[in-house]
């Protein structure tokens, strides 16, 4: 593992989790895929609306097909050999306590983020790997799930175990170790923007 030295001291599950995209392929019991999504539920959210919603499915099922065949053909290459793949939803709208009109939810990206994030920790936990994937086709994936219009799609989650790299090709292969970070004093300041782009 290439070293990742955070800048101020924090639990190893936090520099230990990372993305690879050589998977073993090998079958996953859906009480432990259960046991992810479980990690996920608990996030907080905006008035507790928990606008998240997670479609799944398992390589091997008949569930798979649909997910993966709306990934980029970049990223079927690799999630090919996941055991599981993750579509992560979330309702742009809702209907407050006590209110009987649905009005827009202007945290519920920002919570299914902070879902994908329990979830990616418990999969590392676990010692498996969760990888996000952005790379995929919305639209397509939208009409084959018949996912209605006020849920927005954020990513496709591929989980697996981790496999010998030499299944990927040559350029995926130099890149599969952890990466870095930019320092945290370019993200954080006190009191007032001060970033440089
Ligand atoms: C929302 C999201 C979308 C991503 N989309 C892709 C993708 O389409 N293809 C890919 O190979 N990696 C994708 N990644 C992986 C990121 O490149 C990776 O998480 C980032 O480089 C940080 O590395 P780490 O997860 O190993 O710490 C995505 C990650 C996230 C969170």
């Amino acid at each position: 593992m290439s070293d990742r030295t955070p800048d101020h001291a924090i639990d190893p599950q936090f520099t230990q989790r990372w993305s690879p995209r050589a998977f073993t392929g090998e079958a996953i019991d859906e009480p432990t895929l259960l046991r992810f999504l479980e990690a996920a539920r608990w996030a907080p959210s905006g008035f507790n609306a928990q606008p998240w919603r997670f479609i799944y499915a398992r390589s091997g099922t008949p569930a798979w097909a649909p997910i993966f065949g709306s990934l980029s053909e970049y990223n079927q290459g690799w999630a090919q050999r996941a055991s599981a793949l993750v579509l992560v939803i979330s309702r742009s709208v809702w209907v407050p306590p006590g209110k009987s009109e649905a009005q827009a939810n202007s945290t519920h990206a920002f919570d299914a983020g902070a879902a994908w994030g329990h979830l990616a920790l418990q999969v590392a936990l676990d010692g498996w790997h969760a990888h996000g994937i952005g790379g995929f086709d919305r639209e397509k994936a939208r009409a084959a799930l018949g996912i209605p219009a006020d849920y927005d799609l954020h990513a496709v989650i591929a989980i697996g175990r981790r496999g010998d790299k030499s299944v990927l090709p040559e350029a995926l292969q130099a890149r599969e170790l952890p990466n870095q970070r930019l320092p945290l004093a370019s993200l954080a300041a006190e009191g007032r923007f001060s970033f440089v782009d």
